[in-house]
């Protein structure tokens, strides 16, 4: 059933690459099923209004400073967005002319403040959570091995398992160290703890993560859940990057063989040295595959791009790699010449890779990568992790193995089957088709 179009949802996203975009992705989502969409975002980042000509778009002021922004303290400038954006986005809502039209305001997990927001306002609220059921369950673990002692652990326990969750070594537990222990773990309490939200949208799938959810619903409060991921196969028009994305390398990957290129991104936010660019270089080069390449500018500690790049690098790799600022990353993916991924493991691009059934090379960076990093490898059976110090005769070694073994074809044949499996969840009568239905059902109840 398709709501009349006066009721409107209202979603206040995190601003950042890999939040804006399952934000935009799921008002897209709800417009389609009939819902009006207003997007209530900060200036930093802020997503292009015209690319969503049928959404409403209001922005609030984070007064966030150059420095702050500037510093890479992804946990400060959360705590400070939680802080900052209480008041304006609730004066941004009772501004509105008719704020009884407003069904429900969802929000990303890091936007706490505006549970307390709909909470004031008496409207209902809902959380999306952005990130996997594992990495939720693992910052739960966390804050549990913290009370008990375990936290912080010595380096001697970095390769044990978690108890309570053998699939994780300690050195897996998405830790963040910008900024002091206390920020870190008064966001992460914040995050994890939803007191009086409605319901939670998870961006997962059952073939996933199916046990995993119910655990998690076992340990917070039993409000639904509804799993409706992957969430850009639902919206697969929506633009939502904050950079131009370069084309020109499909043109590239359209001269290569089938399954022959390793895609390689590290994100929205991971940084590297020159020393590991050096690594990195050597490393593809002599693996004698075809790769394509997303340096983002900035990325590279000291450089404005690719100026650090090895001497002699771009003349030895010639036509057989492919270099871009940024790239249609869902396009490159579902290139039928793309036959690998070198990932930072952030759980868009999972996702994005997981439904396009391309196997990966793990290199997690921060954050619940490690964790989506450990189940892609050890779980999902579907990528290999690169540990331990970037060295050019390992990065060889495992492109090699990934992208001409036979443990690679093993690799492979698991990821297509995954696939599949993604594909029955999303398509008519899935597991995420019925929990989207559902869903909708709920937010008109
Ligand atoms: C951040 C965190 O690092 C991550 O762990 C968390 O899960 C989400 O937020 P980010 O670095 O933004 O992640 O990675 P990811 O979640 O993978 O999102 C990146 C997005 O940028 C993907 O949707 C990807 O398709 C897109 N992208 C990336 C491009 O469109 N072009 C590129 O060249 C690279």
């Amino acid at each position: 059933m398709a709501p009349k179009r006066c009721s409107r949802v209202v979603l206040v996203p995190c601003p950042f690459q890999g939040h804006i975009s399952p934000m935009l992705q799921l008002g897209t989502i709800l417009h389609n099923r009939g819902f009006s969409i207003t997007i209530v975002h900060t200036q930093l980042n802020s997503p292009k209004p015209s690319n969503h000509p049928d959404f409403d778009f209001q922005f609030i002021p984070e007064g966030l400073s150059k420095q702050e922004i500037a510093s890479f303290n992804v946990v400060d400038v959360i705590l400070a967005l939680n802080e900052r954006c209480r008041i304006p986005l609730q004066e941004c809502l009772i501004q509105r002319e008719s704020r009884e039209d407003i069904t429900c305001i969802i929000y990303d997990d890091l936007m706490y403040f505006s549970e307390e927001v709909a909470n004031h306002l008496n409207i209902p609220s809902i959380v999306l959570r952005t990130s996997s059921a594992a990495s939720l369950l693992s910052r739960l673990a966390i804050l549990q091995l913290k009370d008990e002692g375990y936290i912080p652990f010595p380096d001697a326990m970095s390769q044990d398992q978690v108890p309570g969750f053998p699939t994780l070594r300690f050195k897996d537990l998405p830790i963040c160290n910008f900024g002091t222990p206390e920020n870190f773990y008064q966001l992460l309490a914040h995050m994890c703890d939803i007191k009086t939200s409605s319901a939670v949208i998870w961006n997962t799938m059952d073939c996933l993560e199916e046990s995993l959810l119910v655990e998690q619903q076992l340990k917070q409060f039993p409000i639904p859940i509804f799993t409706i991921g992957p969430m850009h196969k639902f919206a697969p028009a929506c633009s939502s990057s904050l950079l131009k994305e370069d084309s020109s390398c499909i043109e590239w990957l359209d001269k290569q063989d089938p399954n022959s290129v390793l895609y390689i991104s590290l994100g929205s936010m991971a940084s590297t040295n020159e020393k590991e660019l050096a690594e990195m270089a050597w490393g593809l080069a002599n693996s004698k595959q075809p790769f394509l390449w997303v340096i983002r500018p900035g990325s590279i500690h000291g450089s404005e791009w690719i100026e650090s790049l090895p001497e002699g690098f771009m003349e030895t790799v010639g036509e057989r790699g492919c270099i871009v600022k940024w790239a249609p990353q869902r396009e490159v993916l579902a290139h039928p010449s793309v036959g690998g991924f070198w990932t930072h493991c952030g759980w868009n691009s999972t996702l994005e890779t997981i439904s396009e059934g391309v196997p990966m090379i793990c290199r997690p960076c921060f954050a619940d990568q490690m964790v989506t990093a450990r189940f892609v490898s050890h779980v999902w059976r579907i990528g290999l992790q690169l540990e331990n110090e970037l060295e050019r005769n390992e990065i060889e070694r495992v492109v090699r193995r990934l992208m001409v073994e036979e443990e690679g074809e093993e690799i492979r044949k698991r990821a297509e089957d995954l696939k599949e499996s993604v594909e029955c969840c999303f398509k008519k009568g899935g597991s995420s088709y019925n929990s989207l239905s559902k869903l909708v059902e709920f937010m008109l109840s």
